[in-house]
Parts: structure tokens; sequence; C-alpha cells
């Protein structure tokens, strides 16, 4: 295991009917004027916003609203959402929604205390400064409830860029599992995708010795795969869709992912998809996540074949591990599928003809290396090889 700190302060309420506590969380955590931030209309046709104004109003706190985010949220609204605290002397930013909502308050909680570009952050600095943000989540997935990071696409060219830093943690999140249980099924499953992403990208490490963030990870897995059909059957299955919230968040606040090195090549590979055809990010990574391991399989066979006997419950074979590893991630495949996910790149609205300018954006988009580099190191012509597979 590696040296590593790790520090996660968001304060989390978890259960039935916790939004009507949100504006007493503001309060405790500074809040007197909010940004009231959502996206594209589900929170209003549920009736959560009416409550969560009526908890605003009912503790004195004052608030402005911006909806209208998007899934992959744009770079466009994150300005507007500036100017607008800067204009209202918002001191705190509320997002009610999903991880596209909490992404987009988040990046306009740092723009609005900061002098430059909010884009500077999404080109690698360091988030330190930001208003507090507090959460409501409304789907199990992306994880940003309890992470350090924001992914944000630039509307000029159309493409994603992740920023992170401490300042990024929500002071609180509400975690009503009910909430989740107006989602449409294809949304569920692309979140139980995104949040296995994010145990895998994980699981796939350099390091030696990590026995204790494996188990964990293994566990969520299997959890993930246990209650993500149950949920998919009965989407009025709260516990169920309980156990898959506080996995979503237990995937993504890295408390699985200390003390060694992560993979990240599906979500890189992955984000340029959702980014130039606006596909969901799960369904994006269900069809990227088996193809990358399966490119990237013979860096460390082992490993694969670890995650197929432990998770997926595959026999080892001594005399060729590799069979092993290829039969996990077919049952990964097969999972996905059962779901409801994309199978390929055509089901995802992908173009074979974008895949040189799609590996050149992951290549050389980011930092200016031409490689991704995580659990095995790729090339651009290795990204393309995979947009193929
Ligand atoms: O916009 P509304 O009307 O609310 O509808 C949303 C949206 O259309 C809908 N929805 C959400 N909760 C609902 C609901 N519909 C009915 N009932 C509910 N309870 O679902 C759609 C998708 O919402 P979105 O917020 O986009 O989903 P998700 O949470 O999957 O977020 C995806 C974004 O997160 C980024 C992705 O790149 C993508 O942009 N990620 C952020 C990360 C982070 N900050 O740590 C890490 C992730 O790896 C990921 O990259
Ligand atoms: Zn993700």
């Amino acid at each position: 295991m590696e040296n590593f700190t790790f520090y996660a302060p968001t304060y989390f309420a978890f259960g039935k009917d916790t939004e009507n506590d949100t504006g007493k969380y503001v309060k405790r955590f500074g809040g007197s004027r909010v940004l009231l931030h959502y996206g594209g209309g589900s929170v209003i046709r549920s009736g959560l916003l009416d409550r969560v104004k009526k908890s605003l109003d009912g503790e004195g706190v004052s608030y402005v609203e911006l909806g209208g985010v998007k899934p992959n949220p744009r770079s466009g609204l994150v300005y507007e959402g500036i100017d607008l605290c800067r204009k209202e002397k918002v001191d705190f930013v509320l997002a009610v929604g999903g991880g596209s909502t909490i992404d987009s308050a988040k990046a306009i909680a740092a723009g609005a205390v900061y002098d430059g570009d909010f884009w500077d952050y999404y080109e690698g600095k360091l988030v330190e400064e930001a208003l507090p943000i507090g959460t409501v989540i409304t789907i199990s997935a992306a994880g940003s409830e309890g992470s350090p990071d924001s992914v944000i696409t630039k509307e000029e060219g159309m493409f994603k860029r992740g920023a992170t830093g401490e300042a990024f943690r929500p002071k609180f999140t509400i975690m009503n599992p009910a909430l989740t249980q107006t989602l449409p099924a294809y949304q569920t499953a692309c979140g139980i995708t995104d949040i296995m992403a994010h145990l895998y990208e994980r699981y796939l490490t350099n390091t030696e010795e990590v026995e204790v963030t494996d188990r964990m990870i293994e566990g969520l897995l299997l959890t993930m795969i246990h209650e993500g059909p149950r949920v998919i059957a009965d989407p009025d299955n709260y516990q169920a869709r309980a156990n898959i919230m506080w996995a979503g968040m237990m995937a993504h606040n890295n408390s699985c992912g200390v003390g060694r090195t992560q993979d990240w090549t599906s979500h890189n590979i992955e984000h340029e998809l959702s980014a130039l055809y606006d596909c969901a990010h799960g369904a994006g990574l269900a069809v990227v996540m088996p193809a990358v391991f399966t490119y990237t399989l013979e860096h460390n066979v082992m490993r694969f074949a670890q995650a197929a006997v432990r998770v997926w419950g595959c026999q080892m074979d001594f005399a060729d591990p590799k069979r092993t590893a290829l039969e996990g991630i077919e049952a990964l495949r097969n999972f996905l599928i059962s779901i409801g996910m994309p199978k390929n790149f055509a089901e995802l609205g992908a173009k074979e003809e974008d895949i040189e300018k799609l590996a050149h954006t992951c290549c050389y988009g980011d930092v200016n290396t031409g490689t991704v580099e995580g659990f095995a190191t790729l090339d651009q012509k290795d990204v393309e090889n995979i947009y193929k597979l």
C-alpha cells in the first residue's frame, strides 16, 4: 500500500423524508443566501423542489433559482450561474438533482469566488476555494455527492474535462433513496453501470498488497450485482435502492481508492463519447469498459482473473488464467446488457468515422502527453483500437 492522506468531511443525512431538513443543514453550514440549482424539470414534476423550498423558507433562508442543467452539464450555464451568484450575493450553492446538477453547482461555486475564468480549473488548476456546496441527490450514479470532482462539457468544441479539489466536497448531502424511484429504468441502469465503473477503475491498480481496498471494492461490486437486477425488476424496491445509493457514494468518495494507483482509462475514453454524442455517461461506460479491459488484459492477467473469481464466481483455470480473466469480462458485459445497457458503438449513436478525432481529443486534449495513463499506458493508436473493439 502507498502513503496517502484522506479527508472526506461531507455530512450525510440518509433515509426517507430527509430532504425536509435541507434548510436546517444549509443554515448549519453557514448558508443564508442560496443558489438553488437544478436540472431539466424532474425535481419540479416530482414535487421535490417545492419540498426543498418549503424547508428553506422554514429556516428563513432566502434563495435564487437557476434550473436547466442538462445531462453532461455545459459551460454556458456555469457562466450564467457565476454571474447570478455575484449579482445576488449568494453565499451557498445547493444542488437538487443528479451528478450533472451537482457538477454544475460545483463549477459555479468555484467560479463565483475566482477572479479568472472558471475553466482554468478544468485545465488542471487545483480547486482550493469555492462557495460551500450542499446536495440533495436524485440518482445513484456519479458519486459527486461525496467526491471532490466535477465534470463539465465545454460548449466550444464539445469536449469534457474534470476538475478536482477538496473545496469541491459537499458540506452536506441528503440521500433519500425513495427520490430515485421516479427514474426511468434506463437511467437507473446507467447509474448502476457508472457505480460499477468507479469500482473497477480503482480495482485495476498497479499497487501490490492492497487487500483491504480490494475486498471493499469486491463487496461493493457484489452488492451491485445483487441489487441492480432487483431494482430494474421492481423500481419501487426501497431497500435495494438504499443499498445502491450508499454503494454509489462509497464507490466514489475514494475510501476504496486510497493507497493504490487507479485506472480511469475507461472514463477518459468514455468522456469523449458523452461529450460528442450526448449519450448518457453510464451507457458509454457499458460499451467502453469491456473493450478497455479486453485490450489491457495482458498488462496484468491475474488482476482480471482475481476479479473473475471473487466477483463473478468464475472457476480459476490455473493452467490458463487468461481464460478465467476473459470469462470475468464476459460476465460483466452480459450483466450490463441484462440490465438494459447498449453493447456497442452503433447502439450508442457513435460513428466509426469519428474514431480518429475521438482518440486524438482523448490523448491530446487534457494533458498534452499523447497518452492515456492508467492501469496500462495507451497511445492514440491504442485508443483508436479500443473504440473499434
Ligand atoms: O435534468 P432532470 O430533469 O433532473 O433529469 C435527469 C437527467 O435527464 C434525470 N433524473 C435525475 N434524477 C431523476 C431523474 N429523472 C427522474 N427521476 C429522478 N429522480 O436523469 C438524467 C440524468 O441525470 P444526470 O445528472 O446527468 O445523471 P448522473 O448522475 O449520471 O450524472 C452524469 C454526469 O456526471 C459526470 C458524468 O460525466 C456526467 O456528466 N460524472 C461526474 C463525476 C464526479 N463529479 O465525481 C464522476 C463520474 O464518473 C461522472 O463522470
Ligand atoms: Zn463515472
